[in-house]
Order: structure tokens, then C-alpha cells, then sequence
């Protein structure tokens, strides 16, 4: 039910702290659309500016209409009044505008960059995140720092500018006047500090508890199935009953909050009212100030007080929002653990530059051509994790298929990942064609690399698009040879849409066995010069099956493969069989090779042929047609 393990600011005190040089890092993001950060100051500073100015018309009408030695010229006023106004409406219009652009591009921006940093990271980054973590830093807390950001700019200019503005201004008209108005200030500022942090600290309860709950539904719904069959309802419900008590409470409690900071702060701005009122009736009275400027301080009073709650609400939520800019920044700053070495982009960079085009060299300069792949002394461990391979050696020689089977969490999967390079060895080396593959292009060894795996991954698109991500620059007519090749193309003419039918969301308009062929066709497609299949054929019938072996034998004649299957008939022609056993090879050799040793691989094939010799006898004797 937790999924937000990583917030480990969720729950602490807010920081008090405004952490500058981390709003400087996402302040950047801002700056690439300088102009458009110039023209929200620009509008948000002629705002305030036509706020302060309207009081001052006033106070000129009054004192001219008081004065019987004056007769105004009302239509003037008007006029003037009506200019201000107008430029007022075309300030808000201008800075509501630019601050939408402003926050739309620097929204974009951010996801982008999260985005492309997740598209780097290596498996490890995710194998410590989950998945609904990762969404919510995406989502979430980019619209609220992106939020921040543009509207935290426009309210501080606002803000700063009427306040410093009017403060002057009053100053130098009556400056015992302003000091007898200002003197509530202080208070002000301390109940909006008290008030803010307690109201934004209960809104976060809400707002995470509201997070648990949308987890609790998306596991409900990807699980309904499993939960109908263990009859798990009632107690998935309890457990849904106490986050919703929790977020009531939550809630009930930030509106009280709310209920009464608000009618406190009209308490004091209405102090201050009354004080200027009072202490400037008696200044009116006793001729020091004309009444037209007691008028003008009244309105300045209700003008102050606007900006001041909300520069207090904007300070108290740059203090949570901290914890979101952490996270993104968190994000965005991330290094890949696995990438080229500095030393390997140095040598990608020097091979650039000679501009030597050879078909038969990498980017790297080094052969194109994958040689003989050898694990030496590989140890292993997931981060966190007990030793899963110790002092693993394997050679395996170019256009040799190796079959690796063995009990279930013996390794199997590890060794291709550590061959892939999803992650790296923790000791000892993986040598490709004699050199240590961190010595080479990431790159380079990925794209030879086809990977098909148990659990297909497809992506939202159609079939044809699917296949085609082997091969970007594939004509339809290749993609529809390889979904031939492994028997794709039968369920696929049944579709009414044929090859333009789409998958949906993670291909899940598809049986697992679909899935699986049109990640083999991918792979075919691809052409890579090594094949990494775990469990790739687990979910597609055996005739099927065969079928894809065969024309695996055809298009990855001479490349290296790796084939993880527990289903052992489907590995019987390979070059060589590996038992995998609690990270260690315990037997190696031929499928004959291999019987004839009559030790853990000959127990598990007799025992599989036996399951399968009775399965097929209880099918054909159901088929048999009765007797006449
Ligand atoms: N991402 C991971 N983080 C931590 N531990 C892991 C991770 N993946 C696997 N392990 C652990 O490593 C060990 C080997 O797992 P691996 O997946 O390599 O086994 P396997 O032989 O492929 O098993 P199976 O036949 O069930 O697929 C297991 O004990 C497993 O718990
Ligand atoms: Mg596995």
C-alpha cells in the first residue's frame, strides 16, 4: 500500500529554510524563456503600479470637491480614472497571458528533461524506485514547482511593488500616518507565518494520503481478478475504509484551519483600518492633513494587505515545495551508473574526428563485429541484495547457441543482464572479443543486442510499428517477412485491421503468446548480432513454437544466442546446455551429452517428458472417436 517510499520529507517538519541554490537549478529552466520572464515582471510591476495609483485620482477628487475655493473638473478625473483603469485590465491580461506560456514551455521543459534522464538511467535507478514514485515526480510535482515558479514570480513582483511602492509613497505624504498604519505588520506577518505552515502542513497529509488512495484503486483495478479469486474484497476494503477516514480528517481539519485564519487577518487589516481611520480623523480634524489624503491612506490600507497574505502563503509553500523541487532536481541531476567511461568517450570522439568510414569498426574504433564473449571471476550482487553469482566463468564462442536452465532464482536471468549490460559486474570481468566491455561503447553493444523476454514489452501503436521498432528503416514489406518467419502473420490476417490494428496501452489487446511473437519478429527484424531469449517462448504453443526455432535457425545462423527455457524440449539443439544452480554452472555439455551424465539435467528432462508423455496421452485418448 506505500508507494511513496522515497518521500522521506513527507512527514517531517517543514524546512524553514529557503534552499536558494536548489531554486536556482530549476530558476534555470525559467531562463530559457527570458522574454517571456521579462514581460510577466514587465506586466506584473504596471499592475501594481495602476493598483497604487488609482487612490491617488481619488484623493485628488476629494480634496478638490472640500475645497469651496475649487470647482473640479470631474470629466478630467474621469478621464484619468477611466486610462488607469484601462491599463490596469491590460496589465492582468498581459501578465495571465505570459505567465500561462511561461508556464506551459517550463512545464514541458522539466518533464522533458525527466523524461530523458529516465529513458538513461540504468535498471539499478529502477529497481529502487517504484513505478508510481517515479510518476508522481513526473507529474504532480512538476505542475506544482512549474506553478510555483510562474505565479511565485508574478506575485512577488506584484507584491513588492505595491507594497515598496505604497510604503514610500505614504511615507513621504504623511510618514506619522504610515508608521501608525504599518504598525500591525509585524503582527500580520507572525499569524501568517503560524497559520501557513499549519495549513499547508495538513493539506500535504491530504494530498498524500489522496496519492495512497489513488494507489489503492490502481491495484485494485490491475489486480480485480486475483482479488475475486481469493476473495480478498472485504479485507481490500477495510483497508480502503481507513485511508478514506484518514483523508477526511486531513481534510476536516485544513478547512478549519483555513476557516480561521482568514476573518483573523480581516480582524487585523481592519485594525490597521481603524487606526488610520481614527489617528488620521483627528490629523483631518486638526488641519494637518487635507481629507482627500485620509481617503487615499484608507484605500492604501486595503490595497497593503492584499499582497502581504499572499507573499506569506507563496513563502510558506516555497518551503514545501521544496521537497518536490528536490525530488525533480533529484531526478534531472541523476547519473546513469552505467555509461561510457570518460576514457571510452574520449576514443569515441578521437574515431569521429578521423572520419574513418569502415563497415567492420564501431564507433569506438574497435571491430564492429561481436567476438568470443567471456564472464571471468564474475561476482554479483543486487544493490542491497545477497550474492546471486560468485566467481562465475563462461566461455562462449561466436555463432554458439547456449541453453541455460536450472531451478527457478538460480541466476539464469542475472547472467544475460550482466551480458546485456543492464548492470555490471560487482568483481571480475565480461570480456567481448578479448577486451573488458566497459572498455567499449554502451552502444555499440546494445544495438547487437535483441532481447525477447517473457513478459513482451510492446508499446502503444499499431502491429507494424511494434515490429518495426527493431529497425527504424524497414519497408512493410520486411516487416511483414519477419512476422512470416515467426508464424505472427496467422493472427495477424485474422484482425480486421491487419498490421494497422493497434495493441493499446503496453500491447494489452494481445494474448501474452501474441506478445511474444511480435517480439520475436522485432528481434528478427533487427537482425542482431547476439539474441538474448528468457522464457521468450513460454506462452506460445509448441508447434508454434517450433516453427520460430526453425527460422531462428535460419536468421541467426553464425550469431551468438542465449536461450533461458524451462520448457526443455525447446533447447535440445543447443550447442551447448548449462544447469544453472545457485549461480554456479553444475553441468555443461550437449542435450546428449548431457542424458548420458544422468545427474540434475537428466532428472529434470525425464521427469518433463514423463508430465508431457501423460498430458498427451490424456489428450489423445479424449480425442480418440468413441468406439462403434
Ligand atoms: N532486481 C533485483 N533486485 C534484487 N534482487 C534480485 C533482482 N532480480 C533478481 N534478484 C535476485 O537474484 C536471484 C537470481 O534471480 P534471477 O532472476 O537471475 O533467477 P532466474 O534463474 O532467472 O530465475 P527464474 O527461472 O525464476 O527466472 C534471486 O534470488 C532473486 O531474488
Ligand atoms: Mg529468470
Amino acid at each position: 500500500m506505500q508507494t511513496e517510499p522515497m518521500e522521506s520529507n513527507e512527514g517531517r517538519t517543514p524546512q524553514t529554510k529557503i534552499d536558494l541554490a536548489l531554486w536556482r537549478k530549476l530558476w534555470v529552466f525559467a531562463m530559457r524563456y527570458k522574454r517571456w520572464v521579462w514581460l510577466l515582471a514587465f506586466f506584473a510591476m504596471s499592475t501594481g503600479g495602476f493598483d497604487a495609483a488609482l487612490p491617488w485620482v481619488t484623493k485628488n477628487v476629494v480634496d478638490d470637491l472640500v475645497n469651496p475655493a475649487l470647482s473640479p473638473d470631474l470629466v478630467t478625473y474621469g478621464g484619468i480614472y477611466l486610462g488607469l483603469s484601462l491599463g490596469l485590465a491590460l496589465s492582468v491580461f498581459g501578465f495571465l497571458s505570459c505567465g500561462a506560456r511561461l508556464r506551459t514551455g517550463v512545464g514541458h521543459d522539466i518533464r522533458q528533461a525527466g523524461f530523458e534522464k529516465l529513458q538513461e538511467l540504468s535498471f539499478s535507478y529502477f529497481d529502487k524506485r517504484p513505478v508510481g514514485w517515479l510518476m508522481a515526480r513526473m507529474t504532480s510535482d512538476c505542475e506544482r514547482l512549474t506553478n510555483i515558479l510562474v505565479w511565485g514570480l508574478l506575485n512577488i513582483v506584484w507584491g513588492s511593488t505595491i507594497m515598496f511602492g505604497v510604503t514610500i509613497w505614504m511615507l513621504i505624504v504623511d510618514w506619522r500616518l504610515a508608521l501608525v498604519m504599518l504598525c500591525v505588520v509585524p503582527v500580520l506577518a507572525w499569524v501568517s507565518s503560524y497559520f501557513q505552515k499549519r495549513i499547508l502542513a495538513s493539506s500535504r497529509i491530504v494530498r498524500k494520503t489522496n496519492s495512497r488512495i489513488t494507489a489503492a484503486f490502481n491495484e485494485s483495478i490491475m489486480g480485480v481478478r486475483t482479488t475475486k479469486s481469493f476473495v480478498r474484497e472485504d479485507q481490500n476494503l477495510s483497508e480502503f475504509s481507513g485511508l478514506a477516514g484518514e483523508m477526511h480528517g486531513a481534510s476536516v481539519r485544513n478547512a478549519l484551519q483555513s476557516a480561521v485564519y482568514l476573518p483573523i487577518v480581516m480582524v487585523i487589516a481592519s485594525l490597521a483600518y481603524a487606526l488610520t481611520l481614527g489617528v488620521g480623523g483627528q490629523r483631518v480634524m486638526n488641519h494637518v492633513i487635507p481629507l482627500g489624503t485620509l481617503v487615499m491612506f484608507l484605500q492604501y490600507c486595503r490595497l497593503f494587505f492584499d499582497p502581504a497574505q499572499e507573499l506569506a502563503q507563496l513563502f510558506a509553500e516555497m518551503q514545501m515545495a521544496q521537497a518536490s523541487a528536490e525530488r525533480v532536481v533529484g531526478l534531472i541531476e541523476a547519473e546513469p551508473e552505467i555509461r561510457d567511461s570518460e576514457a571510452v568517450q574520449q576514443q569515441i570522439e578521437r574515431f569521429r574526428r578521423r572520419d574513418v568510414q569502415a563497415a567492420d569498426l564501431a564507433v569506438d574504433g574497435l571491430p564492429a563485429a561481436v567476438g568470443a564473449i567471456e564472464f571471468k571471476n564474475v561476482s554479483f550482487e543486487y544493490k542491497g541484495g545477497q550474492k546471486v553469482l560468485t566467481d562465475f566463468n563462461l566461455k562462449v564462442n561466436p555463432g554458439e547457441t547456449i541453453a541455460l536452465v536450472g531451478q527457478t532464482g538460480g541466476g539464469k536471468s542475472t547472467i544475460l543482464s550482466l551480458l546485456s549490460r543492464f548492470y555490471e559486474p560487482t568483481s571480475g570481468t565480461i570480456e567481448i572479443g578479448g577486451v573488458d566491455y566497459r572498455e567499449r561503447s554502451l552502444n555499440w553493444l546494445q544495438s547487437n543486442l535483441g532481447v525477447v523476454l517473457q513478459a513482451p514489452q510492446l508499446f502503444s501503436g499499431t502491429l507494424a510499428e511494434n515490429i518495426r521498432y527493431g529497425d527504424l528503416s524497414a519497408s512493410d514489406e520486411q516487416i511483414q517477412a519477419a512476422a512470416k518467419l515467426v508464424g505472427a502473420d496467422e493472427f495477424i490476417a485474422e484482425l480486421a485491421d491487419g498490421y494497422d490494428t493497434e495493441v493499446g496501452e503496453g500491447g494489452n489487446k494481445l494474448s501474452t503468446g501474441q506478445k511474444q511473437l511480435i517480439s520475436f519478429a522485432r528481434a528478427i527484424l533487427a537482425a542482431p548480432q547476439i539474441l538474448v531469449m528468457d522464457e521468450a517462448t513460454s506462452s506460445i504453443d509448441t508447434e508454434t513454437e517450433g516453427r520460430i526455432q526453425k527460422a531462428l535457425g535460419q536468421v541467426l545462423d553464425g550469431r551468438t544466442s542465449f536461450v533461458i527455457a524451462h520448457r526443455l524440449s525447446t533447447i535440445r539443439e543447443a550447442h551447448r546446455i548449462l544447469v544453472i544452480e545457485h549461480g554456479s554452472i553444475v553441468e555443461s555439455g550437449t542435450h546428449g551429452e548431457l542424458l548420458l551424465q544422468r545427474g540434475r539435467y537428466h532428472a529434470l528432462y525425464t521427469q518433463q517428458s514423463l508430465r508431457e508423455n501423460a498430458r498427451d496421452e490424456r489428450e489423445w485418448r479424449s480425442s480418440e472417436p468413441l468406439a462403434e
